[in-house]
């Protein structure tokens, strides 16, 4: 089926054939309706009920970044509805890619084994330019570059949601590399499509957004703020989200060693700041920005629902795209 449309096209209650780009395509009933989606998901998985829901589907996950929760849940989804996964990791040095084959023929062979591409790749925009190239599969956009990594931001909107009760008139501090990281750029977008939530941003200046990009979001409907210590974070916030300084978008390594880890979550920190329904999020891997001390804390979702969801929310995703039950 040949597939039409601007990208990235808004998904307006439809999943129907669409690419997954970014947050930008949302909107609030979509999101509803793959929130509820994914909790059947989590049935289905949790109880492990035989379904054939993607009986018959073949989903490549093509990897030109390293990954351990995004690529192995996808895989892991697509296998509990009953489909199968291409894994192509590393494509740069085990595919043609390696003897110089062009993008655009790399997605053209994988467009015609399967039903869905999720790309991985470490430039911006280069899962929108494959979405423009393969124009009978959906393309999933597991991360482009510091861009967007939206699947990551509907399991981090679900597990808001699930431990807070709503996506509203929330408090949320963001810590960590907030210029780089993906995760975030598409969290954010995410949030403004609801009313009343506050955003402080935990980082060293050079990490932070850029006045444009704080524009950019103030536009959409988020309060947004950009601290620089500890001490400045709101007492009680409903939500701590951390993340890892990126080190593989530094050029230089001594920028990196000077601006990784500026501002760890602490158990000292934590229990003095946060409030008794605090949730602490990552999206993992993390590399010493939360103190191991606060694994066991109840507050922490990193490790439990936030991982789990991840599953869930690519399932009901997937299963939505590939219209098996609208
Ligand atoms: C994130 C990513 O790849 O952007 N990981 C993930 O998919 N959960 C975060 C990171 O690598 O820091």
């Amino acid at each position: 089926m040949e597939r039409e449309g601007r990208l990235p096209e808004k998904i307006n209650g439809s999943f129907f054939q669409k690419d997954i780009l970014s947050l930008d395509q949302f909107d609030q009933e979509s999101l509803s309706l793959l929130f509820d989606l994914s909790e059947a998901m989590r049935t289905i998985a949790v109880d492990a009920i035989p379904t054939g829901i993607l009986a018959g589907n073949v989903a490549t996950l093509l990897f030109y970044e390293p990954s351990s929760r995004t690529r192995g849940s996808f895989d892991a989804a697509i296998k509990q509805l009953g489909g199968q996964t291409v894994v192509v990791e590393n494509p740069q040095q085990y595919s043609s890619v390696s003897k110089g084959e062009t993008f655009e023929d790399t997605i053209q062979t994988f467009e015609a084994y399967s039903d869905i591409i999720v790309l991985r790749h470490s430039e911006v925009g280069k899962a929108k330019e494959a979405a423009s190239v393969a124009t009978r599969v959906p393309i999933f956009n597991a991360g482009d570059g510091i861009g967007e990594h939206p699947t990551q931001a509907l399991l981090d909107l679900l597990t808001i949601k699930q431990h807070s009760g709503s996506l509203m008139e929330k408090v949320i501090v963001v810590g960590g590399d907030i210029k780089n990281g993906r995760t975030i750029h598409s969290l954010l977008k995410g949030l403004s499509l609801y009313k009343g939530n506050q955003i402080y941003t935990v980082s060293p200046p050079e990490l932070s957004l850029t006045p444009e990009e704080i524009l950019d979001y103030e536009n959409r409907g988020l309060y947004i703020e950009p601290i620089y210590s500890m001490d400045e974070i709101p007492m009680e916030a409903d939500f701590w989200y951390w993340t890892r300084v990126q080190k593989e978008r530094f050029e230089n390594p001594d920028d990196y060693a000077r601006l990784n880890n500026k501002f760890v979550v602490t158990e000292e920190n934590f229990n003095r700041l946060a409030g008794e329904h605090t949730g602490l999020m990552h999206p993992l891997p993390r590399v010493g920005e939360i103190e191991k001390s606060l694994d066991s804390d109840p507050r922490s979702l990193y490790l439990t629902s936030q991982i789990r969801n991840g599953m869930y929310v690519r399932m009901a995703l997937s299963a939505l795209v590939l219209g098996k039950l609208q």
